[in-house]
Order: structure tokens, then sequence, then C-alpha cells
């Protein structure tokens, strides 16, 4: 625990020692904290033997700090969030359907007209002057795919449109760090300005779910046609089920909206930005991509 607090201190990546820590001492290692062991599991078979078994539900020490930010409920009882490993069991039955293959593969149009919208831009700007900032195009072109395929929502940040969005995710998140660092900074007058800023984020953020899950629920109340997406297929599925309680499917609206977009644009930019430094895989990849998907004209 004292080097990992000694690299954050240091502002280094954290990954750079869990990785170190997983070529010396295998895929699976634990940290110690006093009389707290924390389990890092670093290869797919022991992931899915930790994050699945009866045996290892989520820790609630950890889960249950995130149940609010500041005061105010805001991951909630989602999937992530859920240490009841029996409540969680129940809601993944409701909510997997939703992320299986043949559904997802319905939304492949959005993935592929927003990949196209990028292109567009950038071929606008390459011209060998401009500097663009890669990641704040990828976090824009992974957040209009995440609220199009999850909620059927046309935010168009791509094109260029300006939303609050982008803006309260990295906030909010920000304010996670720090209240997960510090849970009583709220009541420190120092503070005050960031937490209001924390809590405005947040409240945007679940005032639109809330919208956007009552919306759909009249629609379907109504009988008109549906969005072909996450969250038509997960009410579909719950109202099969014995329901969904409305607060734990605005914590699950939360989680989809910033787990399913930042972790994404993080790992696309880090990928871009490797494949700029390693051009000899960069045309490993070109070939393989050619050789499934062929070329395009
Ligand atoms: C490259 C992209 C992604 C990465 C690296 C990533 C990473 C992770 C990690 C490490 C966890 C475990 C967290 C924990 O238990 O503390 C997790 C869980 C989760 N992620 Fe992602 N994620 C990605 C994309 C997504 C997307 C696109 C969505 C949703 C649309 C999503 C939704 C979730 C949910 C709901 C959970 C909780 C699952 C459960 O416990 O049942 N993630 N993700």
């Amino acid at each position: 625990m004292a080097s990992l607090n000694k690299a954050m201190e240091d502002h280094k990546a954290t990954h750079d020692l869990f990785l170190q820590w997983a070529e010396e001492y295998g895929p699976l290692f634990r940290i110690n904290i006093l009389h707290y062991v924390a389990i890092w599991p670093t290869d797919p078979e022991s992931v899915k033997k930790y994050m699945m078994s009866p045996d290892y539900p989520k820790d609630p020490n950890t889960y249950e700090r995130l149940f609010n930010l500041f005061g105010k409920r805001f991951w909630g009882k989602g999937l992530l969030t859920d240490p009841d490993h029996q409540h969680w069991y129940k809601q993944r039955r409701i909510m997997d359907p939703a992320f299986s293959h043949t559904y997802l593969m319905q939304m492949v149009g959005v993935f592929n007209e927003k990949a196209e919208e990028l292109m567009g831009q950038l071929e606008e700007k390459a011209d060998g002057k401009q500097h663009v900032s890669m990641h704040s195009l990828i976090n824009r072109v992974t957040l209009d795919v995440i609220t199009k395929v999850a909620f059927g929502m046309d935010l168009g940040l791509v094109e260029g449109n300006k939303t609050p969005f982008p803006e309260a995710i990295s906030t909010v998140l920000k304010g996670m760090l720090k209240y997960i660092q510090n849970p009583f900074m709220q009541f420190m007058p120092q503070h005050w300005a960031f937490v209001k800023e924390v809590q405005k984020s947040a409240d945007l953020l679940r005032k639109t779910g809330q919208e956007c899950i009552m919306q759909r629920k009249l629609a379907m109340l109504n009988g008109e046609e549906l969005p072909k997406d996450i969250l038509t297929k997960i009410l579909q599925v719950a109202e099969k089920e014995d329901g969904l309680d409305d607060d734990i499917m605005l914590d699950n609206f939360i989680t989809f909206f910033i787990a399913g977009q930042e972790t994404t644009a993080n790992q696309l930019s880090f990928t871009v930005m490797e494949l700029t430094r390693q051009p000899e895989i960069t045309q490993r990849l070109r070939e393989e991509i050619d050789d499934i998907i062929g070329f395009k004209t």
C-alpha cells in the first residue's frame, strides 16, 4: 500500500505499478491495507471467477461508499455498485439480454455512422498544421455512441453540438475521486465551490436519466414504436420478470452513461497513442483489418 500511495503522490500511473506486480507475482496478486486485503485479478480466468462467484461478493466498504456523491444518491445500487450478490444477480438477468451479441449487432450501424463522422472531422483538420486533441474527439464520439445505443439520445457531439454532458461526466469523476479520499469534504468551507459544481453535474445527469426513462415508459404504455436500444430491451425484460425499481433503473442509467463512456474513450485514446508510436504494429493492424473486413472504397 505504501508504494501505491507513493505512486499516487508522485502523479505516476498506478496501473504501471499493477502491471509490474502482475509480471513479478503472477496474474493474481493481493494488496494489504492494514487488516484489509484487496485481490487484483489480471487474467480472464480469475477476473471471471472473482467477479461472478457468490463466494466473492462486491466489497460493501468500497462499493457502498459510492452509493452517494457528497450526500446525494449517485451510483446507487446499479450493477457496478450493488454489493448484495443475489440482488446483483437479479439485475444481471434483466440487463444481460440487452448486451447479448445478437442484440448489439443491430446497433453496429450507429457505431459505423459515428466512426464515419469522426473520420470526416479528422479529414477536414488533417492539413499538417492544426493540432487536434484526439482524446477530446474520442470522448465526443464515445458519448455520442453510448447515449444513442443505450438511450436513443442524439447528442451530435462529433458534429460540433455543444452539450453540458462531457464536462458533467468529467466533473463527477473528479468529484468521485476526491469524495473517496475525503468523504467529509462537503463540510469544509474551502471545498464548497468544488462540491457545488460536482453536485450540479450529478443533478444534471440524474435528471436527464429520470426524464429519459420516464418518456420511454410512457411510450411503452402508449404502444408507440420504440427505438431498438439498450433501454428498451431492459424495460421489456424487466416487465416480464418481476420489475425493476425506478431508482435502481436510474442508477444503471448513470452507470452506463459514465462507465460506458469514460472507459471506452480512454482505451481508444491510448490505443491511438500507442499505434502512432509503433508503426510496425499499426501496419499489422491495418493488414488484419483489410484481411477480415476487406478494402472499403
Ligand atoms: C474499454 C472499455 C471498458 C473498460 C476498460 C471497462 C472496465 C470495467 C471494469 C474494470 C469493471 C469492474 C469494476 C468493478 O467491479 O469495480 C467494469 C464493470 C462494469 N462496466 Fe465496464 N468497462 C468498459 C466498457 C463498458 C461499457 C461500454 C459499459 C456499458 C455500456 C460498461 C458497463 C459496466 C458495468 C454495468 C459494470 C458492472 C458489471 C457488473 O458488476 O455486473 N463498461 N467495467
